[in-house]
């Protein structure tokens, strides 16, 4: 008898929370607690790529994130940048695709060109989508795609009643991709904090304690395997999902 495999997502989306505790512990600053969570992406993105997960979706700096002291956004930034000018030419190796969403232009010049050289070379890519939110905030996305609506309703290409889930949704970041199938949070706290807050409609949520540093693969199975266990219903009973995933079944 052959089992049916698992069901790998085919989008994961991680807030990667817990840094600071993470060197609080070790009685450090808190920027090194950021620098070890950039080589826990590291694990991840192999992980991901072991398991042939299509999209992974990373909460690196939110909207809200500008508002912490001047010292650790600067760090941060530093950070960032450093990253982009070590890691990009081994991701585009992997055959990764890098996207970034957020709001670009709070970035410095230097970080911004970097972002873009890095979409630019590995735009052909498809092993894996790697996206990073990087000073991004979901209500910001939302408010964003409604005034592309409102230009366009405007300037005549759409009228008002055209607007619904399906224009509106085009218009959000990442409405290309299959939406998230999984969202992970690391560092305890049971909330979304304004992450993708229209793409999570329907993901499984997983919550952890482990801090982001800490992060590793076996953790990060652990996830995988309960998300196998689940059962994805959007809306319906579970009679009617068990009849769907087996096409043989007359209906
Ligand atoms: C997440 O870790 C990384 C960013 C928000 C940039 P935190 O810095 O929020 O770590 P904690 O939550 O303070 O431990
Ligand atoms: C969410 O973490 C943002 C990122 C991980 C980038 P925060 O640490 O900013 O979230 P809150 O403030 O605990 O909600
Ligand atoms: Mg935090």
């Amino acid at each position: 008898m052959t089992t049916a495999p698992a069901p790998v997502p085919r989008h994961l989306a991680i807030i990667m929370d817990g840094n600071g505790r993470w060197a609080q512990q070790r009685h450090r600053p808190r920027l090194i607690g950021h620098r070890a969570g950039a080589r826990a992406v590291k694990r991840c993105v192999e992980f991901c790529l072991q398991q042939g997960i299509e999209v992974l979706t990373l909460f690196a700096f939110s909207s809200e994130n500008w508002n912490r002291p001047a010292d650790e956004v600067g760090g941060l930034m530093k950070l960032f940048l450093g990253a982009l000018e070590r890691e990009v030419d081994e991701l585009h190796r992997l055959g990764a695709r890098l996207r970034f969403i957020g709001e670009r232009d709070r970035f410095a010049p230097q970080i911004l060109d970097r972002m873009q050289a890095a979409e630019t070379l590995t735009a052909g890519n498809t092993r894996l989508q790697l996206v990073i939110a990087a000073s991004y905030g979901g209500r910001q996305d939302i408010a964003r795609a409604a005034r592309t609506l409102a230009e366009d309703v405007a300037a005549g290409r759409l009228q008002a009643d055209q607007i619904n889930e399906a224009t509106l949704g085009a218009q959000i970041a990442l409405a290309d991709l299959p939406a998230p199938d999984l969202f992970i949070r690391t560092g305890g706290e049971l909330r979304i904090s304004n992450f993708l807050l229209w793409q999570l409609a329907y993901a499984e949520l997983w919550f952890t304690d482990a801090l982001w540093p800490d992060v590793d693969a076996a953790l990060l199975q652990q996830a995988l395997d309960e998300y196998a266990r689940r059962e994805r219903r959007f809306g319906l009973t579970s009679a009617q999902v068990r009849h769907h995933a087996n096409p043989g079944t007359p209906s």
